[in-house]
């Protein structure tokens, strides 16, 4: 498949003009985002998400290293009209209704009428924004209306491609979940999405692969189903007595009984079956075996404490 977006060795410094000093923002960053994937960009604050992602839409020039955004070098015409962006802080003519929003936007791509109109109620039913907000302005829209409003804008163009900047942020859990849904529905139009976000639950929820930036170096990435696999597994059974206890503890190393059921924590995959045989045999019952997970928020918070959270 092809990458939606590589990048080779893009690094970015920039000169603090008070201490005289170089920040070096992105360092040395190599990745690749296949098309079709929705793609977690994840760091914490300052970790160079937002200059990487500036970068490859051509608005910064890279210090050095190259990129390719659909197959093109940055800043390409034809690749930029594929291609759509919801900064992280969007700002909106607050007077302006949400339709008169999308239908400046559609101009400036040049979409004609009935199409114009078309397009315009496809993107923002695309985003759940509620047809009685249509045509209210967006100074009384909240935040989550706002996000929508931002990714509908982002929609018009029907990209290939949506960088979306820290989009969940500062919303509230219900927001979230919705936002949620409108990513993997844009998505499942295969669209490639590009994620920058240190919201870790949504993007395990929405992404299936992920990289984790810090100091602008690229710590990891993969797949975060791999990323999140864990290599231990719980059992849970009821019945039994203190010799099966005893004797489950003596292979697990850990046995926990509580109101007449046991829980062994952290199993070896390989001695699962002789956990189970012995649970058996003693004529107790099997709850529950089941596989570990880290969320990826453990993940997250492992892999950046190992590169010196400072
Ligand atoms: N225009 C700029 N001038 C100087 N430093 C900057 C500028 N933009 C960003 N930085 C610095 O670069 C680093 C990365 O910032 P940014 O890409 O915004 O991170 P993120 O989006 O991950 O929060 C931070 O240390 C930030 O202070
Ligand atoms: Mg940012």
């Amino acid at each position: 498949m092809a990458a939606a977006v590589s990048i080779q060795g893009l690094t970015k410094t920039y000169l603090d003009v008070w201490s005289k000093t170089e920040i070096r923002a992105v360092d040395n960053l190599t990745l690749e985002v296949e098309e079709g994937e929705i793609f977690g960009f994840l760091g914490r604050n300052g970790a160079g998400k937002t200059t990487t992602i500036k970068m490859l839409l051509g608005l910064i020039f890279p210090t050095l290293g190259t990129a390719t955004v659909l197959g093109k070098p940055i800043g390409d015409t034809d690749a930029k009209a594929q291609v759509s962006y919801l900064p992280e802080e969007a700002y909106f003519y607050e007077g302006m209704t949400g339709w008169d929003t999308m239908d400046f936007y559609a101009r400036l791509f040049r979409i004609p009428e009935p199409k114009r109109s078309e397009r315009i109620r496809q993107c923002l039913k695309d985003v759940f924004l509620d047809e009685s907000a249509w045509r209210r302005p967006i100074r009384g829209y909240s935040k989550g209306m706002r996000q929508r409003i931002g990714i509908a804008q982002a929609l018009i163009n029907d990209p290939k491609l949506l960088f979306l900047d820290e989009p969940t942020s500062g919303l509230d859990p219900i927001a979230h979940a919705e936002l949620r849904e409108i990513i993997v529905n844009v998505g499942r139009q295969g669209k490639t999405v590009f994620l920058s976000s240190h919201q870790l639950p949504d993007v395990e929820l929405t992404c299936s692969r992920v990289a984790i930036i810090h100091r602008g170096k690229l710590l990891t990435s993969g797949k975060t189903q791999e990323l999140t696999a864990g290599d231990k597994v719980e059992i849970t059974f009821s019945g039994g007595d203190a010799a099966l206890a005893e004797k489950v503890k003596a292979v697990a190393g850990t046995c926990e009984a509580k109101n007449g059921t046991c829980r062994v924590p952290a199993v070896d995959p390989q001695k699962v079956n002789d956990i189970v045989d012995l649970i058996r045999g003693a004529k107790a019952s099997v709850v529950s075996v089941v596989p570990h997970r880290r969320t990826l928020e453990e993940v997250f918070v492992d892999t950046v404490m190992k590169a010196g959270a400072n």
